[in-house]
């Protein structure tokens, strides 16, 4: 098993090289981009503001490297997208000379709307490919994306719109889902469109939508809503096809996009992702972690609103002029657990990406993989999976499905990352090794070039013992993908106290907690913030109890995460009623609740189960002791009594506690409803 300091192995040994120097690390690597402008030094410190920026006084194309270079290189022809959409019966391909003209197209029609360099343009689109012509368009003007995941609701989208302020709206007429039991659902995205927007202090100048077949949208004109279809099509050059132009250079600085993520505050925030650094790093993971050559295929079942989608459905294999896939479903229902499969057999896939959820979620379907059998998987060399931990059984059972063990034909590689990094901070770098190395289950692998991981104690002291647990923390700079401020955040303030607070100015707090063990594995186990992670996407407990209180007969509302066999975790409160409510039906209550988490978060935040409580445990201070509520919820759900969690000296009233094991005990019992505590 090779060691992280092991200086023969090659993940290593590209690791130290990394930090050890990582201008000339970095250097080597943005040499594989076209760069308009060379960079004066590939990494800048400036020691009055002990900021680092990468590759200044460079310029970059960020179309001309995704797209341009591979048509001008006589790849043309080569499939850059290949969308496969279940939900709708629909395929189609996309060649890099196809896609290359509807960029310019697009690109034309946003630059008569007046988007230039640096404006921001706001994208909430299902999974079509005019999504990701969008987000090249916008790259194309030096534009600034910022893509709000389909499943938010108008007021979550309405926030990002207020920070964001974007000057254009790109839309289309309706998301598709589909989902457990086949069930197939269309839903209009316009009306939460112009309801984000009524709700949004900032007015976007106008709104292009992008009518689908599945759904016609009336258009308003005096909201400023435009016919997307209509403006491409008069926009077209009669004939036109093989029209290549170069993109237009920006400094590597400039931001590419802003991706949101959850505050504790409840309120998002905006990750900025520069372009330059963001280019070199994903050009080198795409070869160096994932070993993606040209000619390969990969399947990223994410979505573009989440960075994994950002990063590997499209900017990373396009940048390498390889083929994505970009899949409108879901692992099942869409129309069933051998979707992934069928794929990976139609298209020859050569690495899979997806999340632990995904993979639960088609075991629990399909027991005996039945799915996975009846197609050919043989090109498949790796399974990637990120979003959240991924449990040892689980890896090992699809290691051994798919590659009949660990002889190195093929491998699953857990990579840890998050919005903030832009690319994953540890995994095993494939295209380092002749064949895959040997993995441990349920660890996230090692650190990758670039990430300085350490874990340190709660005071900040570094823990150097092996498999310790700790907080973990990145040492600056972060690989150039990582980002460096928050969007709309006046003089950094907010970007210190939510990531630098703690540890001091030198360390980046990542909000997880966990160890490295003797030979370098990292092990992510928790999240140390008010963050849950539910299918592999977060969400903050402050902004969920902010919508909980919302309903007029709750006085106080505590969200904790509950494990869940399907989802790694789900949401879970613990009320506290006004009088008014006492004798209010539980089943009622909890629809209640969840209608406001639809209406103000979205239908992927709903509430797994809820407790009423009298007394709440607290401290004789009045510290609400959430860790108690959290870890009686645990152990119960783990199937134990929820007796021994640890109750500090502290506590105000010590019988507190046992009313709430007793309530969650009866929850667990009844599975889903609402019990409340009698005192
Ligand atoms: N637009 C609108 N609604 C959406 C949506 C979207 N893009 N995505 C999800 N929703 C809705 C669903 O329709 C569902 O609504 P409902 O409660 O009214 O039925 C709700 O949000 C919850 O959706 P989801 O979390 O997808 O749960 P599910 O029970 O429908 O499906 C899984 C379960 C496991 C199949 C699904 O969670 C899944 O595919 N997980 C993998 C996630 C993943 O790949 N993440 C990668 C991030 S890196």
């Amino acid at each position: 098993m090779p060691t992280d300091t092991d200086s023969t192995d090659p993940q290593s040994h590209a690791h130290t090289a990394s930090l050890t120097s990582p201008s000339t690390f970095w250097h080597t690597h943005a040499q594989q981009l076209h760069w308009s402008t060379p960079y004066t030094t590939p990494l800048h410190h400036d020691a009055a503001t002990a900021g680092w920026t990468w590759f200044p006084g460079g310029t970059i194309s960020a179309t001309y490297n995704l797209v341009t270079r591979h048509v001008l290189a006589g790849n043309g022809a080569r499939t850059a997208i290949i969308w496969d959409s279940p939900v709708t019966g629909m395929k189609r391909r996309i060649t890099y000379g196809e896609l290359q003209e509807e960029v310019e197209v697009l690109a034309e029609v946003l630059r008569q709307r007046g988007v230039g360099r640096g404006d921001r343009v706001l994208v909430y689109m299902p999974m079509i490919p005019e999504c990701q012509i969008a987000l090249l368009a916008i790259a194309h003007l030096g534009a600034v994306h910022t893509v709000v995941f389909g499943g938010f609701a108008p007021a979550e989208c309405s926030k990002r719109i207020d920070s964001a302020e974007p000057k254009l709206v790109l839309t289309a007429s309706c998301g598709i889902e589909g989902g457990a039991g086949g069930k197939r659902r269309v839903t209009p995205y316009l009306p939460l469109v112009r309801e984000a927007i009524d709700k949004s202090a900032h007015k976007p100048q106008a709104t292009l939508l992008w009518q689908r077949e599945e759904m016609y949208q009336a258009l308003d004109k005096g909201r400023g809503e435009l016919g997307w279809n209509k403006l491409v099509r008069s926009e077209r050059i009669p004939g036109g096809g093989g029209c290549v132009e170069v993109g237009e250079a920006f400094p590597s600085e400039d931001p590419q996009y802003i991706i949101y993520t959850s505050g504790t505050t409840g309120k998002p925030k905006g990750v900025i992702r520069t372009l330059g650094g963001h280019l070199v790093g994903l050009s080198y993971t795409a070869k160096t972690l994932f070993n993606l050559t040209p000619s390969s295929t990969i399947f990223c079942a994410s979505d573009l609103g989440w960075v994994v989608g950002h990063s590997y459905i499209h900017y990373s294999p396009l940048l390498l002029g390889a083929t994505t896939i970009l899949f409108e479903g879901k692992p099942i229902g869409t129309p069933d657990a051998s979707t992934f499969w069928r794929i990976v057999e139609d298209y020859k896939v050569d690495v899979l990406s997806t999340a632990p959820t995904a993979l639960r979620a088609i075991h629990r379907e399909d027991p005996e993989l039945r799915g996975l059998a009846a197609h050919d998987t043989s090109s498949l060399k790796a399974l990637f999976l990120a979003g959240e931990r991924s449990e040892a059984g689980i890896v090992d059972l699809f290691q051994r499905r798919l590659w009949g063990g660990y002889d190195g034909s093929g491998t699953i590689v857990d990579n840890w990352w998050s919005s903030e990094s832009g690319s994953p901070m540890t995994g095993v770098c494939l295209g380092l090794y002749p064949r895959p190395p040997r993995i441990k289950p349920g660890s996230a692998g090692r650190p990758l070039p670039g990430w300085d991981i350490r874990i340190v104690d709660d005071s900040g002291k570094r823990i150097t013992e092996a498999g310790k647990m700790g907080n973990i923390v990145l040492g600056l700079p972060l690989a150039p993908t990582g980002f460096r401020s928050l969007w709309a955040d006046e003089e950094g303030a907010l970007y210190t106290k939510a990531y630098k607070q703690r540890f001091g100015a030198d360390l980046l707090d990542t909000g997880d907690a966990g160890y490295i063990d003797a030979d370098g594995f990292v092990n992510v186990m928790s999240r140390t913030d008010d963050v849950i992670n539910v299918a592999a996407h977060r969400f903050s407990t402050g902004a969920m109890e902010g919508v909980v209180l919302g309903h007029a007969g709750i006085g106080e509302a505590y969200v904790v995460p509950c494990p869940d066999s399907l989802k790694g975790h789900v949401p879970f409160g613990f009320l506290v009623l006004e009088a008014a409510l006492q004798d209010v039906d539980e089943g009622v209550l909890l629809k209640e609740v969840n209608e406001l988490v639809r209406r103000e978060i979205g239908p992927i935040a709903v509430l797994g189960g809820i407790v009423v409580l009298t007394k709440v445990p607290r401290t004789r201070s009045g510290k609400t002791l959430r860790r108690v509520m959290r870890e009686v919820l645990e152990g119960v759900v783990a199937g134990g009594d929820g007796r021994g969690v640890e109750v500090p000296a502290t506590i105000d009233d010590v019988t507190s506690v046992e009313s709430v094991r007793a309530a969650v005990v009866r929850w667990w019992k009844e599975r889903g409803g609402v019990v409340k505590a009698k005192m």
